[in-house]
């Protein structure tokens, strides 16, 4: 039976609806993985790649451990910590941004230094409150040195614990806050100004692009756009719950 769920996403253009169910994924890495293939058979997707095969299937207790200790790229060597994410891990809400910065590998939480009061602030104008049916995670888990922007390689190498993530949370609704966020869930080239106000997917789930935090303390005049952006999402994720 097709659930009211599934005909607004189909009405949006977004069905079928394959979710992974909680009790179907494995416990730990050890039991037998489940396949993206078997859960997510859309748009072309439906190979495991190789180098997600290390974190397929993990528990969020695995995935931690796996992440806290990576090494898989030169950004362990500097970092203090690896930050995961924050949250409530059944959010219908994800938020990523790009990569922790000083005070979020000092803390070992995404976005609690100056452009994360802005994001608190941007959550508390939909209603929303950091860990109360929100998970805010980034595409990379380590501190790039001075707070570059992550290379290619350093993005790629992260993203099979960026999709766990996403996988465990099964979120309704993705915000990818910035270009790299935005281009490493659409895995194509991603222009803020012409993404923004769209519905995108990544795999089934909608998502919807936005001005990083940090950008917008920069530039004033994007605030108002921002603010659409908000109203977007809190319609979008109305028309999700069927309100
Ligand atoms: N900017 C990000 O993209 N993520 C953080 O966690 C902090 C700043």
């Amino acid at each position: 039976m097709t659930t009211k769920r599934e005909q607004t996403l189909s009405e949006m253009g977004l069905g079928p609806i394959w979710k992974l169910r909680a009790s179907t994924l494995p416990a730990a890495a050890e039991e037998a993985p489940l396949t993206v293939a078997a859960a997510e058979p859309e748009r072309g997707t439906l190979e495991l790649r190789a180098d997600q095969a290390h974190v397929a299937g993990t528990s969020w207790e695995a995935l931690a451990a796996e992440v806290s200790a990576c090494h898989q790229c030169r950004l362990c060597e500097q970092r203090k910590q690896a930050v995961l994410g924050v949250g409530d891990v059944q959010a219908d809400w994800l938020f990523v941004g790009e990569a922790p910065g000083a005070e979020e590998d000092q803390r070992g939480e995404p976005f609690v230094g100056q452009a994360g009061k802005l994001l608190d602030n941007m959550l508390a104008a939909i209603d929303l409150v950091r860990g109360r049916d929100v998970y805010i995670a980034n595409a990379v888990k380590c501190r790039p040195p001075e707070n570059r922007t992550p290379a290619t390689e350093e993005i790629a190498t992260c993203r099979p614990y960026l999709e766990r993530q996403i996988e465990l949370i099964q979120p309704k609704l993705i915000v990818a806050l910035g270009r790299p966020a935005a281009q490493t869930l659409l895995q194509t080239e991603v222009k803020i100004g012409a993404a923004r106000g769209k519905l995108h997917a990544y795999k089934n789930i909608p998502l919807i692009v936005s001005y990083h935090p940090a950008y917008l303390l920069r530039t004033l005049l994007d605030k108002a756009k921002a603010w659409e952006d908000l109203c977007f999402m809190k319609q979008t994720m109305k028309a999700l719950k069927g309100d």
